[in-house]
């Protein structure tokens, strides 16, 4: 089978690695740029928003199936033009995209569904959000409505930094349209959980959870960032925990897509934090996570091709998805003061990588003499496994050590909240650093 997979950051490379991987595979072709993925791949050098270029080149090349990886691809509904020419994709439809792709229609849609978040008002009008702020407590979560590229959520602790939030958003338009339109949402506390759950439109089929680290810095401080590092399984979400958030979170989602005539097909990711009220949907993404999928494809057991055929099939029930019982952590490691200003073209030299280790390319790429360079702001994840998670970070950290390039940035402690959590097993829902 002849597969195109679109994107091309550390989530595509994972995705690629496993799919290269399935009996039914035979050529597989990816639209970017990564010197990692290229020595599976075909590179096919379109930009994500040519969906005429991309269909394009599908049709000439009789790709069979397409598994599209970024966001943007998918809420600017480049399934629908895939599927409208015959070939079927794993990745929602445009509508079904609408979860990730505007806030204030992913709050209304769980209000109206019963499915537990935290309170919010919607604003497209700068004068009643100010008025909304006169009378609101702190701190207050301000979200621009559209895509950020993950930047648009200010924890807002004073009344003064959430107007500086909606000037920013919806006067000076430092995210254009995303941020016409602004959430603005109750502050609530605890663990956070990424869940993927892989999904026909009517089945659905989690995998392992994770925790991601999304502060540049240790002890989570410094900006948000796409990810600097994951764990899983995590410990926080026990089974418990997980029988409640199917009942009253996943399964309810998917049910009532259905119901509202945009069934989805492809990975739902639900942000969820377990606060002391229970668990609340923070956030809907309408993908696999970056870097989520790094940890979560590699623990899943199985011919993961044929998993994502089956959703997009209808088939999902019949097929297995089971996570191995062993523990996984990506550490990210970024360029140079990422994620404000970061130079590129750094010389990357990788020793000698410890049993256990797989090396995800985020942003690389090959110089004029073909030596292997940075290209992006997150360079590479470094994912280690092993029977438990202590044994998964030592080996992603020894493996940390043996690659190097100028100004290598990275978290030190991923996991090691979870560690934490494990060992004293506390059922503890506040932030350790806070
Ligand atoms: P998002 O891009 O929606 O995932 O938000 C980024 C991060 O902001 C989340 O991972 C949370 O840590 C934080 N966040 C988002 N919404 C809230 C909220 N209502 N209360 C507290 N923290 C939040
Ligand atoms: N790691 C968070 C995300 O993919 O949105």
């Amino acid at each position: 089978m002849r597969i195109l997979i679109v994107g091309s950051g550390g989530r595509e490379h994972a995705l690629v690695e496993v799919i290269a991987k399935s009996k039914i595979a035979t050529e597989l072709f990816c639209v970017g740029h990564n010197a990692g993925i290229s020595s599976l791949a075909t590179m096919v050098p379109l930009a994500l928003s040519n969906h005429a270029g991309i269909v394009e080149f599908a049709v000439q090349h009789a790709i069979e199936f397409a598994v599209i990886g970024p966001d943007e691809a998918l809420v600017a509904g480049l399934a629908d033009v895939l599927e409208a020419q015959g070939i079927p994709c794993f990745g929602p439809s445009k509508i079904a995209s609408r979860l990730e792709g505007s806030k204030a229609f992913a709050k209304d849609f769980m209000v109206r569904n019963h499915i537990p978040t935290p309170s919010y008002q919607v604003f497209s009008d700068i004068a009643a959000a100010r008025e909304y702020l006169s009378r609101c407590s702190f701190p207050v979560v301000v979200k621009a409505d559209g895509l950020a590229l993950g930047k648009g959520v200010v924890i807002a602790e004073t009344h003064e930094e959430a107007e500086q939030a909606l000037e920013a958003m919806m006067v000076q338009k430092i995210f254009a349209s995303s941020g016409q339109t602004v959430v603005l949402e109750e502050f609530v506390s605890g663990p956070e959980v990424s869940l993927l759950v892989l999904s026909d439109g009517t089945q659905v089929k989690p995998l392992v959870s994770c925790m991601d680290h999304k502060r540049v810095f240790e002890g989570d401080k410094g900006p948000n960032t796409g990810g600097m590092g994951v764990i899983a399984p995590n410990p926080f979400y026990t089974e418990q925990i997980a029988t409640q958030c199917m009942k009253s979170i996943v399964l309810p989602t998917i049910a009532a897509l259905k119901r509202e005539g945009s069934p989805f097909v492809g990975c739902l990711f639900f942000g969820l934090m377990l606060t002391s009220q229970g668990p609340v949907v923070i956030e809907y993404n309408c993908r696999f996570g970056d870097p989520e999928a790094q940890v979560a494809l590699s623990l899943l057991d199985g011919d993961v091709l044929e998993i994502l055929l089956s959703c997009r099939n209808g088939t999902l029930d019949q097929v297995s998805v089971e996570s191995r019982k062993a523990s996984a952590c990506s550490v990210t490691l970024a360029s140079g003061g990422y994620p404000i200003a970061y130079e590129k073209r750094k010389i990357i030299t990788v020793g000698n990588l410890p049993m256990g280790v797989s090396l995800f390319h985020g942003g690389t790429a090959y110089d004029e003499d073909g030596q292997l360079v940075s290209d992006g702001g997150r360079v590479l994840h470094v994912v280690g496994k092993g029977k438990t998670l202590a044994e998964a970070m030592c080996v992603a950290y020894q493996a940390v050590d043996v690659i190097s390039y100028e100004g290598k940035q990275y978290r030190k402690d991923i996991g090691i909240r979870a560690l934490q959590e494990e060992e004293h097993g506390s059922s503890c829902v506040h932030n350790p650093y806070s």
